[in-house]
């Protein structure tokens, strides 16, 4: 599967992300090699990125993906007409905005590695409300024709059970056919029927034709039922601002 990186710009627009939103703690999920995170603590924002590379790569990902970002010069501007480049202008920018990204990741990870923990759904290394804000881009839905319909509605659900707020999902079509997810309907179902509301929103960003819509799941009401098999946690080593004074419930 591709890791790409994606800019804070890009994440603020891909998840129409309000002042308000980003004075809260966020996590970013799959972070891949997304400089979100790194220009996040630029600017005193309390954000995480966890991601199931961060356990053999870490340091390395930065550069693996601006020499594939490089690499795939070419296909970028034989498909440039399949895209839609209001945000980038043209293939050079795409390329100058992911390996900026690349950077910055590769930069950061290096001098904060407590933000950037191992991790892969549907199984996360966090207790229950551990966030305020979930961001999840180009992962579930995006790889809809690899990930199975079980896939997602688990990974909604965890993605739902570290969140004390807002779950945030984007895009919501399949990257190879560029049509809407077929399951999202019943998902959205199965999730109301456990206490989640959700919502579809256009944002202002988009690149795959079409792809300009968040899934919004709102968690507030959702309790995650204690699992049978043991939950796989860590210890945060970043201070949980907003816990601060309550009870640790975190192995
Ligand atoms: C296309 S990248 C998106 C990265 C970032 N959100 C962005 O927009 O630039 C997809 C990421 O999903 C990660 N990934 C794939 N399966 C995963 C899983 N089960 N749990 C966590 N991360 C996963 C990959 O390692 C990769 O970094």
């Amino acid at each position: 599967m591709l890791v790409s990186a994606r800019s804070f710009a890009e994440y603020r627009a891909m998840f129409a992300l309000t002042d308000r939103d980003l004075a809260q703690r966020i996590l970013d999920c799959p972070g891949g090699a997304a400089s979100f995170v790194a220009e996040a603590g630029q600017r005193g924002i309390d954000a995480v990125a966890v991601d199931r590379e961060y356990a053999s790569h870490r340091e390395k990902l930065g550069l693996l993906v601006e020499r594939e970002t490089l690499f795939k010069r070419g296909q970028l501007m034989r498909e440039a007409a399949d895209f839609v480049w209001s945000w980038y202008g043209d293939p050079a920018g795409l390329l100058r905005e992911r390996i900026g990204s690349a950077r910055l990741f590769r930069s950061d990870i290096t001098a904060r590695p407590e933000r950037y923990l191992a991790g892969a759904l549907p199984q996360l290394p966090f207790a229950d409300g551990s966030f305020d804000l979930v961001l999840s881009s180009h992962l579930l839905f995006s790889y809809g024709n690899r990930l199975g319909g079980d896939f997602h509605r688990a990974a909604l659900l965890e993605l739902a059970r570290v969140a004390r707020r807002e779950v945030r999902i984007f895009p919501v079509v399949v990257y190879d056919t560029g049509e809407r997810y077929d399951g999202l309907e019943r998902l959205r179902e199965d999730l109301a029927g456990v206490g989640i509301g959700s919502r579809v929103e256009r944002v202002a960003y988009e690149f795959q034709p079409g792809g300009d819509e968040m899934l919004v799941l709102s968690c507030g009401g959702y309790r995650a039922q204690a699992s049978s098999e043991p939950r796989v946690t860590a210890f945060d080593p970043v201070r949980w601002r907003h816990r601060e004074g309550v009870s640790r419930r975190i192995a």
